[in-house]
């Protein structure tokens, strides 16, 4: 199976990561649209427009099957792509609410791009105490590895709700980039949701691998933080076009 991941820049690769952990069998082509990173704050409109240009790419790369490794994109845009296309699309979210529904949480923290949390996709899926929290400093300090005033940055956004959480999701596939931190904040005390956790429960493992990442934009930041956050010196990376 040729599996296509998209995401707009490297926080996909955390969904990759526990693909390639899980099924490790399989082809795997990564697109992350560094060149318009971060969509988090982008108009509903150009986030389509780039969501299509993201599946098209994936597309003509002969895809068998397509996740939307973009928590963004997953809230404001899945139900019209999956009426737009024929080829199986998966979004990153959903899975995680049905874990969310069936857990036994009463408190949960979602911590999101401004653009999800706005959908209230979470609040509104899920029956129980649910704090949609806005954190759209952290997706441009990843991207550019600018990780100096993480944890107050943390501290400022997590102050108001720290007392108040069963758990916490990662409702941006960035973030589990930065897990160590964020446990840090909490001192362990909590689970820390990651979404690509919930993703499939077994998918067919095929005999051969590979895997292929392209990007829009690649600088020397964005190889070495590609292989860092893959934890893997010798991968395939390449420009889109
Ligand atoms: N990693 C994406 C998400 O899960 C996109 C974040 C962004 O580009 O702002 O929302």
């Amino acid at each position: 199976m040729k599996i296509g991941i998209f995401d707009s820049g490297l926080g996909g690769l955390t969904v990759l990561k526990t693909m390639l952990k899980k099924y490790p069998h399989n082809e795997y082509i990564y697109y992350g649209d560094t060149l318009n990173v971060p969509y988090g704050n982008k108009t509903k409109e150009e986030l389509l427009t780039l969501a299509i240009n993201d599946i098209e790419f994936l597309v003509s790369k002969q895809v068998d099957m397509i996740i939307i490794a973009c928590g963004t994109i997953s809230s404001t845009h899945y139900q019209y792509l999956l009426t737009k296309y024929s080829i199986p699309i998966y979004d990153i979210i959903s899975p995680t609410i049905k874990y969310l529904n069936q857990s036994s949480f009463k408190h949960i923290g979602i911590i999101a791009t401004h653009n999800t949390i706005s959908s209230h996709i979470f609040k509104n899926s899920i029956d129980k105490e649910v704090f949609e929290i806005e954190t759209p400093k952290l997706v441009p300090l990843i991207e550019n590895n600018q990780l100096d005033n993480l944890d107050s940055i943390l501290s400022e956004y997590l102050n108001p709700y720290k007392n108040n959480l069963d758990c916490l999701v990662l409702g941006c596939t960035h973030y589990p980039i930065i897990l160590d931190n964020i446990n840090k904040y909490f001192s362990n005390t909590i689970p820390i949701i990651d979404m690509s956790n919930y993703l499939f429960d077994n998918l067919t493992n095929n005999t051969k691998s590979k895997l292929t990442i392209y990007f829009s934009k690649i600088t020397p930041m964005i190889i070495s933080n590609t292989k860092r956050i893959l934890n893997n010196d010798k991968i395939n990376i390449k420009l889109s076009s």
